[in-house]
């Protein structure tokens, strides 16, 4: 595979360039200073590759270099999550983020599990109707741009949580990105063309100009300089959670609330805290899989679908055939019918888990599938229960075997688009994501009801899956990806790709994908996906639809012989290190 290096333009040295911020903001430059093979300002990226000890595959390049560097000076898999969730706020600003909040799911090696959720909650004066207009429909916009788009963040919150894991002092995990964010590092291509993409989306929703708006456009090779991020994160690390939740970064996010009439309150900052969650687990063809539970529904989709499809040999299907695909969509369809009607926050709503990943329960559900024949959302519906894109994600495997991964999450692109005056950050539109009205779709076109109506202080449902696998009750695997509802699906198609049709991890997270969640009733297939497949899936009588890509997964993956094999996505500026 081709390296890619992403370097500066400039001519000029980057120290000088950043040397009035250096002394107003007394920041030194000890990480990258100690780390000289790491370069802010030419990096290369790469997409495979297998270390003796650790790795890191996430979104950005220089985050996955961070997480590396602190695995080397003893760190372990949690030391090195903080420091890439930081650094991803700084270096990828569309989904890394202080402004959101998002899920980790972790193994010890003693093979205790730990699911910790920092989703953003509804504020204290959210209600349920908030997003309807007097004729009862959805404000355009309204839930997915400007202040009001957002929930209470948690991903700070989740960091220092995070944190009773690790083995280095905070204020050291922070450090990098504080440098990141103080020094500036060179963007690439995609990023300057997302940038530019929003400017006036950050101009429109924002109270006042950003490091992410400038007079020229953007292009790969600026160097982009983030002064008030780099301020609110040295708060962050000499207060902890009082630097964030409280004092001038809670101001600047109450401030920039009244800009565009957003609701939280300093109140709903200090009261934030993360929750622990008992993660879903089952077993498929000897691995043992762990993801999710509920507020997300990612781990609930994952096991439904992969025992749904269990009883089938679809190795012999071959991958990506017609026969395969409609199995695997039928899964989807009788997967995702369920999570419009029973996924909700389980502190607001009964989720049924247990039922609905009940070996019971799936037999029922597949017991009308035809091979070969295109099932219909219009017959199939949720299951009777009696009883009573844009995110981003990154797996972790240390030299002791501790699997992490994180999936975190603005939710769309640059969030609700707004930048905090004086703190920096993009906060998140995560206020979507509940149902804003039964039936009516969400951005990701996902319906839902009231088991994810908004409610003060509910976390809103989410998709998102880091995935664990274990292999002999041994670490094996660590795998998720962004992409709002498709992201169940991702995970389950990489998974059987790796499982049942042996691909290595890297060909698996870059074969083409395909995608149903119940309604609308059609498959959408990436533009690489394979005609003739398409052409057999149409002559079963499904719709399909052609989209760009979906998606970026990031592994990490124990070979047999004790190495860490470490995968980037190729669908973006995803990159792997370790050592
Ligand atoms: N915002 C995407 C998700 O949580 O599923």
């Amino acid at each position: 595979m081709k390296k890619r290096t992403i370097k500066s333009k400039l001519a000029i040295s980057i120290t000088l360039f950043a040397l009035p911020l250096m002394t107003t903001l007394s920041f030194g430059q000890d990480f990258f200073k100690a780390h000289t093979n790491i370069n802010p300002y030419q990096y290369e990226i790469a997409k495979e590759k297998t270390f003796e000890h650790a790795a890191v595959s996430s979104a950005h390049a220089l985050a996955s270099m961070v997480g590396a560097a602190i695995m080397q000076d003893g760190g372990n898999a949690f030391d090195a999550a903080i420091a890439v969730q930081f650094s991803l706020a700084v270096v990828f600003p569309a989904a890394g983020n202080i402004g959101g909040g998002g899920f980790m799911l972790a193994r010890k090696t003693n093979g205790e599990l730990i699911g910790l959720d920092y989703r953003e909650e509804a504020p204290a004066k959210a209600s349920r109707d908030m997003y309807l207009d007097e004729n009862g429909n959805p404000y355009p916009n309204k839930s997915t741009r400007g202040a009001m788009a957002s929930g209470i963040p948690g991903s700070v919150a989740g960091m220092l949580s995070i944190h009773a894991y690790a083995k280095i002092p905070l204020a050291k995990l922070i450090e990098p990105a504080i440098e990141l964010a103080a020094f500036g590092f060179v963007i690439s291509e995609s990023e300057a063309k997302g940038l530019n993409a929003n400017r006036n989306n950050f101009i429109k929703n924002s109270s006042s100009e950003s490091a992410f708006t400038k007079k020229e456009i953007w292009k790969a090779g600026d160097t982009l300089i983030q002064p008030e991020l780099a301020l609110t994160l040295k708060r962050i690390q000499e207060k902890g959670a009082a630097g964030f939740y409280e004092g001038p970064t809670a101001d600047y996010i109450v401030k920039e609330m009244s800009h565009s009439g957003g609701i939280i309150t300093l109140e709903d900052l200090k009261k934030y805290s993360p929750k622990f969650r008992k993660p879903i687990e089952f077993d498929y063809k000897d691995h043992h899989i762990i993801s999710f539970a509920p507020p997300s529904s990612g781990g609930i989709l994952l096991a439904q679908m992969m025992k749904l499809i269990a009883p089938f040999d679809i190795s012999k299907m071959e991958h990506n055939t017609a026969a395969s695909v409609s199995l695997m969509v039928e899964a989807q369809r009788r997967a995702y019918a369920d999570r419009a009607e029973h996924m909700g926050d389980p502190d607001f709503w009964k989720v049924p888990t247990k039922t609905l990943v009940s070996d019971h329960y799936l037999k029922q559900r597949m017991a009308d599938y035809q091979p070969g024949i295109k099932g219909s959302s219009k017959i199939t519906n949720a299951g009777q229960i009696h009883e009573s894109e844009q995110t981003t994600h990154f797996s972790i495997i240390d030299k002791e075997g501790n699997m992490v991964a994180i999936t975190t999450t603005l939710n769309d692109s640059y969030g609700n688009k707004t930048i905090v005056a004086g703190a920096g950050f993009i906060l998140n539109n995560e206020m979507d994501d509940f149902s804003l009205k039964a039936g009516v779709p969400n951005m990701y076109g996902a319906i839902g009801g009231i088991a994810n109506s908004i409610q003060a202080g509910k976390r809103m449902l989410s998709s998102m899956a880091p995935t664990l696998v274990t292999l002999n009750n041994k670490p094996y695997l660590t795998i998720g990806t962004p992409g709002g509802t498709t992201i169940p699906n991702q995970v389950y198609e990489g998974l059987i790709g790796i499982i049942d049709f042996k691909m290595s991890l890297k060909q698996s997270i870059d074969e083409p994908r395909f995608h149903h969640q119940w309604i609308p009733d059609n498959i959408m297939l990436e533009t690489e996906f394979p005609e003739e497949t398409e052409k057999a899936l149409k002559a079963m009588g499904y719709n399909t639809l052609k989209r760009g890509h979906f998606g970026r997964m990031d592994g990490v993956q124990i070979s047999s012989n004790g190495k860490r094999i470490a995968a980037g996505d190729k669908r973006g500026d995803d990159s792997v290190a370790g050592y």
